[in-house]
């Protein structure tokens, strides 16, 4: 695997492969990787000729009293497992070649923004629309990988992508959790022990919500009123917001039909931690 710290020396390597008649599929992190990250670095592979992966902590979608400084790194940890999953270039550049002194331009997907983790966090879909833009022009790939664990993410970089005409697939791939159901986080390594356990709430709380849904039950209120009630049992659990939206737009919806996208967030502790499921009819067999 070829590092590249450079934006010119990253664009080169990838622009030669393109040359070659390669179809360059990109996986964009912040490092700290762990399954849930290799899942995605897997299905690049499976339908690309070859991998380009980042790793760039962006400081500009952390808020001001964010976990930016200590946001977990392990290069050479992370450069294993890239390595071990056959990605051929990794970008990872300085903040300072990525924001020159002056940089005033910024991406922003107006409205959907302001959504879900937006709300919470003030400026922090601008920061990653506006690096997914950039790193999007650095390595021109055929098409980049995004989790589903982060589905606001997932639908405004969709969104960017429509209206500036990225010529870019956007591929979704699944949550990837650990064995008790915690959708795994670079951030989990935040959690104690009792935090650790407390943490499952989340997806508890989906679990809950979904089970309501397939029993019949459409009003969003109710559903809501449920995934609240469970988190509200683990009393040190703050919840941050509890919502059903359209996917595509993020909007709340009072009817939920299928493809609902049931999203959580809530801080165990200082951590903040996200979850989600769409919920889906049931597949009657032929
Ligand atoms: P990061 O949190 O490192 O996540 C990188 C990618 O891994 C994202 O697409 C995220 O949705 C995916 N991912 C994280 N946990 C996952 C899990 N448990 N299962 C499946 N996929 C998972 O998201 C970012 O970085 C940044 O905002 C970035 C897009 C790189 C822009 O800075």
């Amino acid at each position: 695997m070829k590092i590249c710290n450079s934006i010119e020396e990253m664009r080169g390597a990838c622009r030669a492969l393109r040359h070659e008649g390669k179809r360059i599929g990109f996986v964009p992190t912040m490092g700290a990787l762990h399954e849930g990250h290799r899942s995605l670095v897997r299905a690049a592979g499976d339908s690309c000729d070859a991998v380009a992966a980042s790793i760039f902590v962006n400081p500009l979608q952390f808020g001001p009293k964010e976990d930016l400084g200590k946001y977990p790194r392990s290069f050479d940890r992370d450069c294993a497992l890239l390595e071990e999953e056959g990605v051929e270039f990794l970008f990872a550049p300085t903040v300072e070649d990525m924001y020159p002194a002056g940089s005033a331009t910024w991406v922003t997907v107006e409205g959907m923004s302001d959504k879900l983790d937006g709300r919470s966090r003030p400026g922090h879909f601008r920061g990653v629309t506006t690096v997914v833009a950039k790193l999007f022009h650095v390595v021109e790939p055929d098409a980049a990988f995004f989790g589903q664990k982060d589905a606001a993410q997932l639908a405004i970089i969709r969104r960017m992508v429509r209206d500036l005409n990225f010529p870019v697939e956007i591929v979704a791939c699944p949550i990837v959790r650990e064995a008790d159901g915690l959708a795994m986080s670079s951030r989990n390594a935040y959690l104690d022990t009792a935090q650790r356990k407390q943490a499952i709430v989340l997806y508890r709380s989906l679990l809950r919500v979904k089970k309501l849904w397939e029993g019949g039950e459409r009003r969003a209120e109710e559903l809501i009123g449920v995934g609240k009630a469970e988190i509200a049992q683990e009393k040190s659990v703050r919840l941050d917001y509890f919502e059903i939206v359209d996917p595509e737009n993020l909007d709340p919806v009072s009817n939920v039909r299928d493809g609902g996208l049931v999203a959580v967030a809530a801080f165990v502790g200082a951590t903040r931690l996200i979850d989600n499921l769409v919920l889906k009819e049931a597949v009657a067999l032929a």
